[in-house]
């Protein structure tokens, strides 16, 4: 257990790879301590790394996708004030709707939405008492588009940035600040966990997740709305707001249809 220090606390979820991790790297390196969460034992490895920039760290093993999960996540705050709750964790999952085992489909969806929205719901309150408070919601781009062959990820991203938005909203005037990162694709563990090495979309090349995280931290520490990281991803992200949605479902169709990688 970290001991107690004087500086800000930050919460980052899903730390242990990815986005998430080079987001507890930018808090970290900014002075904050860290409590990180991810659901295997790696989240002790960046944990230690994450030492070594100077942080206190707590490393939570703990499955997000379960209200259990979440529970053992905030216990390990210990009451301390969070000033940045950083709610990263998500998996995709690639294939046709009806060839994916349900149980993974639930695991997406309660993992990106059940879980992200309890943990914000329980830390936001906290927050709210305090008067103070940032939030930063990985969202994704993917949430503007019918996400043919991932489906369920896509509709579970665009609840999250219309959630985020309106939680933004909601609290307005209580000192505290919402913000979604919206990333294009990234490269991290995602497209492999997602069983998406055979697509188009999991072969090409992708955004830097270092790149991405400091995109989404200096917003939130600006304490900015929403940002989508990186110009193509803005022109995509812009394109999707005006063209019909069966021209975007087309159009993800030919970057996530299992086979449109290079064999
Ligand atoms: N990569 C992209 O192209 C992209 C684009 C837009 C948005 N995003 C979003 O960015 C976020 C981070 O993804 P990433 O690209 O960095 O992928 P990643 O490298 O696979 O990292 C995902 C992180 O979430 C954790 N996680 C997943 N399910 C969990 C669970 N049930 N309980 C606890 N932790 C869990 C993972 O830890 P474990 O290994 O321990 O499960 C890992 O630390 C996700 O919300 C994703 O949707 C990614």
């Amino acid at each position: 257990m970290a001991e107690q220090t004087t500086k800000p606390l930050a919460v980052v979820t899903g730390a242990s790879t990815g986005i998430g991790y080079e987001l507890a790297k930018e808090c970290a390196n900014s002075g904050f301590d860290l409590v990180v969460a991810a659901d295997e034992p790696a989240i002790h490895d960046a944990a230690q790394t994450l030492r070594q920039l100077g942080a206190a760290v707590d490393a939570v093993e703990a499955d997000l996708a379960t209200l259990d999960g979440v529970d053992r996540l905030y216990a390990a705050v210990r009451g301390r004030p969070v000033d940045a709750l950083l709610a990263n964790a998500g998996r995709g999952l690639g294939k046709g709707f009806l060839d994916q085992d349900f149980d993974d489909v639930r695991r997406v969806i309660d993992t990106n939405v059940t879980g992200t929205l309890y943990l914000l719901q329980k830390i936001g309150r906290d927050m709210r008492a305090r008067g103070q408070g940032r939030i930063l919601i990985t969202g994704s781009i993917a949430g503007f588009m019918p996400g043919t062959y991932q489906a369920v990820y896509n509709g579970t991203k665009a609840l999250l940035d219309s959630f985020s938005f309106a939680l933004r909203h909601e609290l307005k005037d209580t000192g505290i600040t919402v913000t979604c990162l919206m990333p294009g694709p990234t490269e991290t563990e995602f497209f492999e966990r997602a069983d998406m090495l055979d697509t188009k979309v999991g072969q090409q090349k992708k955004d830097d997740p270092a790149d991405v995280a400091k995109t989404g931290f200096n917003a939130m520490m600006k304490g900015e709305g929403d940002v989508v990281s990186g110009w193509k991803n803005k022109l995509q992200s812009a394109i999707a707001t005006v063209a019909p949605s069966g021209v975007m479902a087309e159009m993800h169709r030919g970057m996530a249809e299992p086979g449109t990688g290079k064999q």
